[in-house]
């Protein structure tokens, strides 16, 4: 056992939450918003406009309304933003609309306060990109930066200054349909993630005409949803909220993102939208964060079916007090707010300081500056070229190689005729995926269309869809055999339909939904090399293809350019480098799984009395960080710098990669650190850096990371951060399993 050594560590530090752990000693909170810069001369602004502002008109701040679902305004909001009562919409784009309304708010008001409009462009706008879960098997921070930037240029072109993204909720559980719109299991790459995707979306100056503001949703454990079920309740410990689900949000605020949304669901006795813990001890005491909180959708009013609120009143009460800032879409803020000013319930200063934060962000935002958008922009900026090849980019480098056997892919472009099966070969409507923004079905190109634009005229390809994605019988399963039969390979596309990811699309069985596990058994059994191709919003479970079929290629829903990337892959014009970001199971009944887990007293043994299953083995059909590729690499000579160090010392790692196969090709090397005995329980390992390299046959390439106090401490059975001394272990690794493994010592 280690010593207890407790060290103050500074700067970094996450320090002790106060509401609900033992308030730890004075000198080691955090007392100070540490990352609040404020600038004179903008606060001189927003207090002389507060000064000006009817109670309506500052309620009118923290009312964001829905508009239609095509984009367009309510006739109500024009009256609203008339009288200066609309802070914000959602849904409502498109410059013709956000300039008629904007132009009610900014010449039609009083105080002239623009509307800010903003709108869930959560894997692009007009160009779909992969969905996030797939940008994170690229193990690519550069290219996520890059798609929010592409996504952010459209929005702000059609008048939206707001995307409700990135969604950084760490999600453990497929069954939870909205694991696909964040970045999966891992609290480090999801924070890798999370920093990037704000990057791209505000920049360095967020006014700038293609820059959107950033949110950072849903504060907070919503991915950690009872069973999977979207919406459901939450069981989690503050340990876990801190350890596991925090670290991408705090990443979030590092990063500057502009704006919160709370969450539908309870944390701990307190629903998300009413926690004066995460909302405010945490989000403002702890980490400083200047922006403002807005709720999730009518997330106010359901306080009340949470049992946390008599009525809206109470509801619009506890919901303001506790740290949220404007109320989306229901309106009990601006309707019972007045009452309970008056009553002396809640202070005005209250209000005053949500709508101080909301006014700030809106003079940053530089539409009191610039509150139109140029109609002209808009016809330019949508789908342009360089936005296609981006997306294009960026769904091949998201695509998980699971398994080659013999070698059988990539696929020669030079067959003689090509099957391609499966309810999924041509439907543009599922590459896209869900939450896809305003893009369209049509714009995209489907496996089977990109397949057929890489092979050419001269090399047929026999499409036979087989089956339907969901229900349906097998009367298509005798053609889809004689496709098989007739070709030399057979490209099998399953999976799932865009609708089965997303919000509200949780499911208890994750297998291939329908029929689709009969067609690929029935294909296979027509003796062809066969290729499993699976599009898909989740993990799914597929132990038999797993086993059975040699070639299975994750293309997750990769967006508009979906089929031309797979093409790039399949036929081996792109190599594929991407790994999982969330573990595969066997079974559902295995869930929840995830590679950094607790060690248990009783590790998994052949004998009776240990954590196992009797009718499943315990690890994934594919762990978190597994992704193949048609070249091969090895790890050699990882060093430690030394073997001890200080607690506040840095430890270089150094590791050579080398590409042994005949291709170029990508691998993400994974650095893991494993406390050995600590005073609290460690999972049993944490990814710590990544790297991914592309490299020419033969090539190799010495990797430099640097670990440091972050990346080895640990939170005291008090929470306070702490560094405690003792022996380590640190792994490289293509994988979260093997590698190479070097200890040290920590004094
Ligand atoms: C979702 C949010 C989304 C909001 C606005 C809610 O139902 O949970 O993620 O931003 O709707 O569309």
């Amino acid at each position: 056992m280690k010593r207890a050594c407790v060290l103050a560590v500074s700067a970094w530090l996450a320090s002790a939450a106060w509401a609900q752990s033992p308030a730890p000693a004075k000198d080691e909170r955090r007392t100070a918003a540490p990352r609040v810069v404020r600038d004179a001369a903008l606060e001189a602004r927003v207090d002389a406009l507060l000064r000006r502002m009817t109670l309506e008109e500052k309620l009118g701040q923290l009312q964001q309304l829905d508009g239609e679902a095509d984009g367009r305004f309510r006739p109500e909001h024009l009256e609203l933003a008339r009288a200066g009562r609309l802070g914000s919409t959602l849904n409502v784009r498109g410059a013709a609309q956000v300039n008629e309304l904007q132009k009610a708010a900014v010449e039609g008001s009083r105080l002239k306060v623009p509307v800010l409009f903003g709108f869930d462009v959560i894997h692009g706008y007009r160009t779909v990109f992969p969905i996030p879960l797939a940008e994170a098997a690229s193990f690519d921070p550069e290219l996520a930066e890059a798609t929010a930037r592409a996504a952010a240029a459209e929005s702000a072109a059609v008048g939206l200054k707001w995307t409700f993204a990135p969604m950084v909720d760490v999600a453990r559980d497929p069954r939870w349909g909205r694991v696909s719109e964040g970045a999966g299991e891992d609290p480090y790459l999801g924070s890798v993630m999370a920093r990037a995707r704000v990057r791209g979306f505000q920049g360095d100056d967020v006014s700038r005409e293609d820059r959107v503001i950033a949110t950072a949703k849903h504060w907070v454990a919503y991915g950690a949803a009872e069973a999977g079920r979207d919406y459901n309740t939450t069981d989690v410990s503050e340990r876990a909220l801190r350890e596991i689900h925090f670290p991408p949000f705090e990443a979030a605020v590092d990063a500057g993102v502009g704006t919160f949304m709370s969450a539908f669901n309870d944390v701990d006795g307190t629903p998300a939208t009413a926690n004066r813990f995460t909302l405010t001890r945490v989000l403002r005491e702890e980490w400083g964060f200047d922006g403002f909180v807005v709720s999730d959708y009518t997330s106010v009013l359901e306080l009340i079916k949470h049992g946390i609120a008599a009525d809206e009143a109470e509801a619009a009460r506890k919901a303001l007090t506790a740290g949220v800032d404007v109320e989306m879409v229901s309106r009990t803020f601006a309707q019972r707010l007045p009452d309970l000013v008056r009553s002396g319930g809640v202070p005005v200063a209250t209000i005053d300081q949500a709508v101080r934060r909301i006014l700030r962000l809106k003079i940053r935002a530089g539409i009191f500056e610039r509150p139109y958008v140029d109609a002209g922009r808009e016809q330019t900026a949508l789908l342009t070229p360089e936005s296609r090849q981006l997306a294009r980019r960026a769904a091949a480098r998201s695509m998980v190689l699971l398994r080659n056997e013999g070698g059988l892919l990539p696929l020669r472009k030079d067959l003689r005729t090509l099957a391609v099966v499966g309810p999924l070969a041509d439907d543009r409507k599922a590459v896209i995926g869900a939450w896809s923004g305003d893009g369209k079905a049509e714009d995209a190109v489907s496996i089977l269309a990109g397949i057929q634009a890489a092979l050419g005229a001269s090399v047929p390809v026999v499409h036979a869809k087989g089956c339907e994605i969901e229900g349906g019988g097998d009367e298509g399963f005798a053609a889809a055999v004689e496709a098989a039969k007739q070709a030399d390979a057979v490209v099998l596309v399953v999976g799932e339909a865009a609708e089965m990811s997303g919000e509200a699309a949780s499911r208890s069985v994750i297998d291939l939904p329908g029929r689709q596990l009969d067609l690929v058994r029935a294909v296979h059994a027509a003796g062809k090399p066969t290729v499993v191709l699976l599009v898909t919003g989740r993990p799914l479970t597929f132990p038999w293809i797993a086993e059975n079929v040699p070639a299975v290629l994750l293309a997750w829903q990769g967006g508009t350019e979906a089929g031309s990337a797979a093409a790039d892959v399949l036929f081996g014009d792109t190599n594929p480098g991407g790994k999982l970001p969330i573990t595969f199971p066997r079974s559902v009944g295995q869930v929840p799984i995830y590679y950094a887990h607790k060690r248990t007293g009783r590790p998994p043994a052949e004998d009776k009395w240990n954590s196992k299953y009797l009718d499943v083995p315990v690890t994934p059909q594919f762990p978190f960080g597994h992704g193949l590729s048609y070249t091969t690499f090895e790890l050699s000579g990882l060093t430690l710098g030394g073997t001890g160090i200080t607690a506040s010392g840095t430890l270089p790692v150094q590791v050579t990669v080398r590409n042994t196969g005949s291709r170029a090709g990508d691998e993400v090397v994974q650095v893991y650190v494993t406390d050995v005995a600590a005073s609290v329980t460690r999972p049993v390992k944490q990814l710590r850096a990544f790297e991914r390299v592309s490299l020419a046959p033969g090539e190799s390439k010495t990797l430099a990371f640097t670990l440091g106090p972050r990346d080895l401490g640990l939170l005291d059975a008090r929470f306070r951060w702490t560094v405690e001394p003792g022996e380590f272990r640190i792994t490289a690794a293509t994988s979260s399993e093997g590698g190479l493994t070097e200890a040290f010592t920590l004094r």
